[in-house]
């Protein structure tokens, strides 16, 4: 009995393994085999392939960290049983760094397309190894061809508003690496902090490198902290950066940012300005490293004095980093100082330029010039469109995938970084409780992204190189806040980065789960807010009331809720009807009865609540509000999360018209709805505000305008709207909110479309 019980889970025990096979980014083929190949001290790695001694290498580095011991490397080429064998073969594939890897029970045989594919298969193997601390590892049989999808597969890191250590940026290079990714965008320079040494101009980091103090949380910031604060790398340090990444198959392509977001270098030579006199803080002295965030006026003149300036630092740049790509920035540049100064106009008169706009144009086109008779290409944000883009520029589309369209039908190279898909300093979860930027970004929808755009023919979608995220570090402070961001949306991007179109969410779901054990063994802060119990407002049959509905993908645990009618917790078994204004409390408890997640969502109900709601226009697929047009009238509001709030309906520089079919005829008097107004992020108040009723939904009555004069508007974030009007009979309730419109010169976003948000309306 005893023995065949051992047989038996000795079976099972096989069959587990077959089915660990969970690899992220998926490969193109694994075909899992029967068996295992046991790894232990005594196996070694022969290098057969010249130039897999950096995979071995690697190899050999993680295998100490995490199970503590190394595999002896020998190069010539004895016996195969119980090795590792790095080889080369010819795999068919459009992307570098195709390879294929066979497990069977003498050897594990990797064959790179070239010594970066031999790389590729070792990260692959090392997802194939146990996560747990063993002196022999057992690697289930497998054949594996793999190739990637896109050329550039990227992250980004903001050294600018915070400054991260050697360590970290080694160990950031490590993950990127581990994900089959192959760029490093190290974001170097920023208007609070001047992070990379430059032997001609010493100011830049015995100045710019540090700043006085900071803002205490979320912008505007409640005080400043009064501390200095700040770093940099030096010349030598960033030479062991770019060949610990070379090292991994990874290019750092560093950015120097111009001419905006350069306050770091004004504080630091102040000529750089076209106002050098002028103070950086009002009734302040002097040019100073910037306390706070945003997008800042002071940028660098167009003069001979910057232009020098910017050559001999990037000199020294280009000698630091071989990247055919020298990213030069180009966004977020208010125009104003340029407009004011008469050097600047007199430029633009010379050079027979449109506007401020061309003046830009010329400034990249000049840096350009220089940075390609040295051999060099740039690659700017997409601003660096809106002048006339530079002959041989790439285009970094952020602000949405519409730079990136255009930049690629213009025949331009294009890495796509568009903020609702990539930008990891948006919100993972609902209940977000750090400070974070805004937005929300689950890794469901990093997953979704597809970065070549259904506008472009398949010859226009030759220049997407691939896609990148972004992490800007104003509310990352510290390296466990990057971990919590990147992770695990950056799975999620490999994936989409590397595997094929044909994605499949449920798959990489399952394979998520194993990630997380990854996750825990490799002692990486990870955010959990995919488990977060999920709360849901739906529409009911028949329009009276609403549904409320609770779920989490944490399976083990039990839902439990309490409303104001009825204390206690009482188990949570299907969607509940709500329809009356209440408030309940949810929480997610595992088999300890420990509280994993909470959410508290409140109904307030009136007129409009759970009824028929048409938008005309659809909101950004950015902001699209919770449940879409519905989350309009179902009963939640955004509350005090400002633009955290999944509730809000974002608009870019469109009017939100609404129409709420009440069901019958009633008597109204009142309409309200809520705003929210934040203008450093270019979310504007309304123009104007019109309620208009009808009995039929076709012929509408104007019973209330309301313009900026007659509004009531708040000083600043969530504002609530009101229209009074003289009672009126009516079943349908239309709401028009007019767009701000093109934000003007001297304020936040000036040039661009502003943004409406909108979320709940009341009828009463
Ligand atoms: C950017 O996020 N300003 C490129």
């Amino acid at each position: 009995m005893k023995k065949h019980l051992t047989l038996l889970s000795f079976l099972f025990l096989g069959l587990a393994q077959a089915q660990d096979i969970s690899i992220i980014p998926k490969p193109a083929s694994v075909e899992p085999q029967k068996g295992v190949f046991t790894l232990s001290a005594s196996t070694k790695i022969i290098l057969e392939g010249s130039g897999t001694e950096k995979s071995a290498a690697f190899f050999n580095s993680y295998l100490k960290k995490f199970y503590g011991f190394q595999l002896p490397v020998v190069k010539i080429k004895s016996s195969e049983k119980n090795a590792i064998v790095l080889n080369y073969d010819r795999i068919d594939h459009t992307v570098p760094g195709a390879y294929t890897m066979t497990v069977d029970n003498n050897k594990i045989y990797i064959g790179g397309d070239n010594a970066e594919g031999v790389f590729y298969g070792i990260q692959s193997l090392i997802q194939l190894l146990p996560l747990e601390k063993k002196t022999s590892l057992d690697i289930p049989q497998v054949k594996i061809i793999d190739s990637a999808r896109f050329a550039y597969r990227g992250m980004h890191l903001d050294c600018g508003r915070h400054f991260f250590d050697v360590a970290f940026v080694k160990k950031y290079i490590d993950f990127i690496a581990m994900y089959k990714m192959n760029t490093f965008h190290w974001h170097l320079t920023e208007d609070q902090g001047w992070r990379i040494e430059i032997k001609k101009y010493p100011k830049l980091t015995s100045v710019g490198a540090y700043r006085n103090g900071t803002i205490i949380g979320r912008y505007p910031g409640k005080g400043n902290d009064n501390q200095k604060y700040g770093g940099f790398y030096t010349q030598e340090q960033v030479k062991e950066i770019v060949k610990y990444a070379a090292d991994r198959y990874i290019t750092v392509i560093p950015e120097i940012e111009m001419p905006g977001h350069s306050s770091a270098a004004i504080a630091a030579y102040p000529e750089l300005s076209c106002f050098p006199d002028e103070p950086t803080f009002k009734g302040g002295t002097g040019k100073q490293v910037q306390q706070t965030w945003g997008v800042f006026e002071d940028v660098f003149c167009p003069s001979d004095f910057t232009f020098k300036f910017l050559e001999n630092v990037l000199d020294e740049v280009i000698q630091l980093f071989p990247s055919k790509y020298i990213h030069i920035g180009g966004d977020e540049c208010p125009k104003e100082s340029w407009k004011r100064s008469a050097f600047c106009q007199q430029l633009i008169k010379e050079k027979g330029l449109k506007d401020e706009h061309a003046l830009q144009s010329y400034f990249i086109g000049r840096i350009e010039k220089y940075l390609n008779s040295k051999g060099r290409q740039i690659i700017g944000w997409d601003e660096i469109l809106e002048g006339g883009l530079a002959p041989n520029a790439s285009v970094m589309s952020w602000r949405g995938e519409q730079g990136g369209i255009d930049a690629a039908k213009q025949k331009h190279k294009v890495i796509m970084t568009p903020g609702g898909w990539c930008y990891f300093d948006h919100s993972q979860t609902k209940n977000e409780d750090s400070v974070t930027i805004g937005g929300y970004l689950p890794i469901e929808k990093v997953y979704s992204y597809e970065p070549l755009p259904k506008e472009l023919n398949a010859e226009e979608a030759k220049y997407v190189l691939g896609a990148q995220a972004n992490v800007w570090t104003e509310y990352m402070g510290n390296t466990n806040k990057i971990e919590y961001m990147i992770f695990p949306r950056i799975s999620a991007l490999s994936e989409v980065l590397w595997s094929s179109k044909e994605r499949n969410w449920d798959g990489f779901e399952k394979r998520l789960m194993n990630e997380y054990k990854r996750y825990d063994w490799w002692k990486v802060n990870y955010s959990k807010a995919f488990f977060d119990l999920k709360a849901s407002i739906l529409p009911t049959e028949n329009n009276s009331g609403v549904y409320y509905s609770l779920e989490s993908k944490y399976k083990d645990g039990k839902i439990e809720l309490l409303t104001k009618q009825s204390p206690p917790l009482y188990p949570y078994k299907g969607p509940i009807l709500v329809t009356s204004s209440d408030k309940f409390l949810a929480n997610l408890t595992d088999n300890n009865n420990d509280v994993l997640s909470s959410v508290i969502q409140s109904f307030s109900f009136n007129k409009a609540t759970g009824k028929k709601i048409k938008l005309t226009t659809q909101p950004s697929p950015t902001y699209p509000g919770n449940g879409g047009a519905f989350g309009l009238v179902n009963g939640a509001s955004a509350g005090d999360k400002g633009v955290n709030s999944a509730e809000w309906l974002g608009w870019n520089g469109k009017d939100m018209e609404a129409v709420i079919d009440l069901g019958k005829m009633q008597l109204i008097k009142k309409v309200s709805t809520n705003v929210l107004i934040q203008e450093n992020s270019w979310i504007y108040a309304p123009a104007s505000m019109e309620v208009l009723v009808s009995e039929d939904g076709n012929q509408f009555t104007q019973v209330s305008f309301l313009d900026p004069i007659t509004m009531p508007v708040g000083t600043g974030g969530l504002s609530i709207f009101i229209a009074s009007f003289t009672p009126a009979e009516t079943r349908f309730v239309k709401l028009v909110l007019k767009n701000y419109g093109k934000i003007p010169s001297g304020k936040p976003g000036a040039g661009n479309p502003a943004w409406l948000f909108v979320d709940e309306i009341s009828v009463d």
